[in-house]
C-alpha cells in the first residue's frame, strides 16, 4: 500500500485496569483483578493496579499527549466496579463523573472516544457469586451495559462489548493465569456461554439506547500452530483453535459453536440462545500480537499447554515471536470468513528494556521496527482485499501487564512510575509521521 485512506482511523488503546489506578478512591468497588494481585505468585513482581499511571487523575495530561501525536481515536474501558460497586444495585456517581470528563476532554480535543464495555475487571461481589460461570452475570452485565449506554451514548458512539473473550474465560478458568484463577472444564464451557450470552444481550442494549451506535466486539484471533511442528501435537492446536479463535466470533457472527465445542457446551445452552447470541453487529475488532504454538500437557485441563516459539524466530523486545505475514493472512482470513469491517484494535510492542537516556530521550527502534513491519502487512492485506478501517497501538501508555506487572513497557509514550513523568518515545514520532502522512515515515525519505 502506498498510503493509507485519508480516514483511515489511527488510535490508540489502554484498559481501565492497567493504568487509571485510584483503585480505592471515589467508592471504586474491588475487582477480581485486586484479589488477584494480592494472592502470592498472582503477578512476576507482586505489583498492583492501585496506582499504575494514575490516569484517573492524569487523563488531562495523557489526552493532550494523544492530540499531540494526532491520533483520531481513544480505545479506553470503564471499570465496572468503578461504576458499579458491588456490580450490580447502588450506583457510583463519582465513577460517573469521572468517565464524563474523560469522555468531554477527548471531544474537545477532537479525538472518538472508543468505549469497551469489558476489559477483563469484573466486580468481586459478582466473581463471589460465581462470575462468569454463574448465568445470570450476563443479565447484570446488561444491566450495567444499559447504565452506560444512558449515561454516555448522547456522546459516545462506538462501543466494544468485550475485549479478549477468549484470554479472560480460558485463563480465568481453565488455565490459571488470569483471575479469578479457576482450573475448570465444566467451569470453562460454561463461562464461555455465558460471556457470549452477555456479549449478545449488550448489543440488544446499546442499539435500543444508543441511536447511532457502532457496535463491535474485539477478538485476540492468532493462528495456533503445533510446537516445532509436530503432528503429535495437532489435536491439541485444534482444540486450542476452538477454544481461543472460534469459540466466540463463530456463534457470535454465524450463529454456532464449533464441532467439538458444540458438544461440549450442550449441557449449558437452553432453547433460544443462540439466536440471543447471534445479533448483529458492525466490526469485527482484532487484537493481534503474533500466532501461538500448542503441545500435550497434562498439567491443565483441557490436555493441552503453551508450546515454545520455533528458537529461530524474530522477536522485537517482549520475546514474542514477530511473523508479520501471519498477521497480514489472518485479516485477509478473517474479512472474508465474517465478512465485517475490521479494526486492528490492538496491536503493539513490549520488553523491558525502555529507559530515558542520558538525554532524557527514549529511543526505542525495537517498536518502530515492530510497529514497521504489521503496518506493512496490514497495507498488504488491504491491498489484497480485506476491509481493514483502523489501527489502534497498544499501548499508548506504559502500564500494569496484567500477570507481568510493570515487567513489559508497552507505551508510545514512557511512564516514570515512580514520578509519574511521561516522556513520549520516537516512536511516538514515528506515529505521528505516519498519521500525518498515511505512510511510513521512512517511505517518505525514501
Ligand atoms: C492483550 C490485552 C491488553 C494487553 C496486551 C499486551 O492481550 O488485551 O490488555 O495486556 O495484550
Amino acid at each position: 500500500m502506498n498510503s493509507f485512506p485519508e480516514n483511515f482511523l489511527w488510535g490508540v488503546s489502554t484498559s481501565a485496569y492497567q493504568v487509571e489506578g485510584a483503585a480505592a478512591e471515589d467508592g471504586r468497588g474491588p475487582s477480581i483483578w485486586d484479589t488477584r494481585c494480592r494472592l502470592a505468585g498472582g503477578v512476576t513482581d507482586g505489583s498492583t493496579g492501585d496506582v499504575s499511571a494514575d490516569h484517573y487523575h492524569r487523563w488531562p495530561e495523557d489526552v493532550r499527549l494523544m492530540k499531540d501525536i494526532g491520533v483520531k481515536a481513544y480505545r479506553f474501558s470503564v471499570a465496572w466496579p468503578r461504576l458499579l460497586p458491588r456490580g450490580r444495585g447502588a450506583v457510583n456517581p463519582a465513577g460517573l463523573d469521572f468517565y464524563d470528563r474523560l469522555v468531554d476532554g477527548l471531544l474537545e480535543a477532537g479525538i472518538q472516544p472508543w468505549l469497551t464495555l469489558y476489559h477483563w475487571d469484573l466486580p468481586q461481589a459478582l466473581d463471589d457469586l460465581g462470575g462468569w460461570t454463574n448465568r445470570d452475570c450476563a443479565g447484570w452485565y446488561a444491566d450495567y451495559a444499559a447504565l452506560v449506554a444512558r449515561r454516555y451514548g448522547d456522546r459516545v458512539k462506538h462501543f466494544a462489548t468485550f475485549n479478549e473473550f477468549s484470554v479472560f474465560t480460558l485463563f480465568g478458568y481453565a488455565i490459571p493465569w488470569a483471575a479469578p484463577g479457576v482450573t475448570d472444564r465444566a467451569c470453562h464451557l460454561k463461562a464461555i456461554h455465558h460471556v457470549n450470552l452477555a456479549h449478545g444481550a449488550g448489543v440488544d442494549v446499546l442499539r435500543a439506547l444508543v441511536p447511532g451506535a457502532s457496535i463491535g466486539a474485539i477478538h485476540n484471533h492468532q493462528k495456533v500452530l503445533p510446537e516445532h511442528g509436530k503432528p503429535e501435537y495437532q489435536a491439541a492446536a485444534d482444540l486450542l483453535d476452538e477454544h481461543w479463535n472460534r469459540a466466540f466470533p463463530d456463534p457470535q457472527i454465524l450463529g454456532h459453536y464449533s464441532p467439538r465445542l458444540a458438544q461440549d457446551i450442550e449441557p449449558y445452552v437452553q432453547a433460544g440462545d443462540m439466536a440471543r447470541i447471534c445479533r448483529p453487529i458492525d466490526w469485527f475488532g482484532l487484537n493481534h500480537y503474533g500466532p501461538i504454538f500448542a503441545r500435550n500437557d497434562d498439567k491443565f485441563v483441557w490436555g493441552y499447554g503453551w508450546g515454545d516459539s520455533p528458537p529461530d524466530s524474530p522477536s522485537y523486545g517482549v520475546g514474542w515471536p514477530v511473523f508479520p505475514e501471519v498477521f497480514r493472512d489472518e485479516l485477509i482470513t478473517l474479512s472474508q470468513r465474517y465478512r465485517l469491517p475490521i479494526y486492528v484494535t490492538e496491536n503493539g510492542c513490549g520488553g523491558n528494556v525502555d529507559a530515558p537516556d542520558a538525554a532524557g530521550k527514549v529511543v526505542d527502534p525495537h517498536r518502530i521496527t515492530y510497529l514497521g513491519l504489521f503496518v506493512d502487512a496490514m497495507g498488504q492485506a488491504m491491498d489484497a482485499g480485506a476491509d481493514v478501517r483502523g489501527y489502534f497501538v497498544w499501548s499508548l501508555l506504559d502500564n500494569f501487564e496484567w500477570g507481568s506487572g510493570y515487567t513489559q513497557r508497552f507505551g508510545l509514550i514512557y511512564v516514570d512510575f515512580a514520578t509519574q513523568q511521561r516522556i513520549p518515545k520516537e516512536s511516538a514520532g514515528w506515529y505521528r509521521q505516519l498519521i500525518t502522512t498515511g505512510r511510513q515515515p521512512r517511505c517518505e525519505t525514501a
